[in-house]
């Protein structure tokens, strides 16, 4: 996947680029960054990139010129939809993370002051993602982000492709919980159940696990889901056992 990111602050990517999956991604060939600055495609001494809103009021605001320049060479590098990280945008979740990872190349636009000029919007943007109902003050840890979970789906990025099906969100559920050595902790044992060597049962106890935090944490996600016969039994179950331990 060929990602082409439009920042004025592309040395916020150094460590990101070095380390963890997208540093796997980057080696293995299957993800490919380029940057645009859009300074680089200033003419004047200080390669200003801002100006004063139009009507007045606080900040300033990118200006089209030279942003429209670093998305027209952006799109030379990199053939794909162009996305701003935007508060405004749809809120990004796993189902459009998983659609926009079958995409070959994508074109992110990452903002900074109060924002872009109205009509770059407007000409240059197919869709607008928000991280969140929160203002950062840039597009670039939302890029981030984005990357991030789009690397998870690239093939070979991950040791185990199973980890991307059983994470949260993947098959509408939170994921399991998980536990590693040692098998006793202060007074906490591992379940038993994962000792046993007994897939099947392990798989159930997972599945209902899976169920019943999603049910806890995020009933709106379980609404959501035609649950099968088996999970509607393993989650009554779960539900049956958590009043049997609250009481
Ligand atoms: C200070 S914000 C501008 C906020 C804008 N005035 C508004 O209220 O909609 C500057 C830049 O940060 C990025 N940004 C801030 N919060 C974001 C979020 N929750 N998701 C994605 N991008 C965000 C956008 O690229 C935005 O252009």
């Amino acid at each position: 996947m060929q990602i082409a990111i439009v920042t004025i602050f592309p040395q916020m990517f150094d460590s990101f680029v070095c380390e963890g999956m997208t540093r796997r991604a980057l080696e293995a060939g299957q993800l490919q960054l380029e940057f645009r600055n859009p300074r680089d495609f200033t003419e004047d001494n200080h390669r200003q990139v801002d100006d004063r809103p139009y009507g007045g009021g606080p900040g300033m605001v990118m200006m089209a010129e030279p942003l429209n320049q670093a998305i027209g060479s952006a799109r030379e590098a990199v053939r794909g939809r162009v996305i701003y990280l935007s508060p405004q945008g749809r809120r990004l979740e796993q189902k459009r993370v998983r659609e926009l990872a079958s995409e070959a190349g994508l074109v992110l636009l990452a903002g900074r002051y109060e924002g872009v000029d109205e009509r770059v919007l407007e000409a240059e943007i197919d869709e607008e993602i928000s991280i969140g109902d929160y203002v950062l003050s840039g597009g670039e840890l939302p890029a981030m982000v984005l990357i991030e979970a789009l690397v998870r789906y690239l093939p070979g990025v991950l040791g185990n492709e199973d980890s991307v099906k059983s994470d949260s969100f993947s098959a509408g559920l939170l994921d399991w919980p998980h536990y590693t050595r040692p098998e006793v902790y202060g007074e906490h044992q591992v379940p038993s159940v994962l000792l046993s060597g007994h897939h099947e049962e392990i798989r159930r106890w997972r599945m209902k696990q899976a169920l019943g935090r999603t049910g806890q944490k995020r009933p709106e996600l379980l609404r959501d889901l035609e649950l099968t016969d088996e999970q509607r039994e393993l989650l009554d179950l779960y539900r049956r056992e958590s009043d049997v331990q609250e009481s």
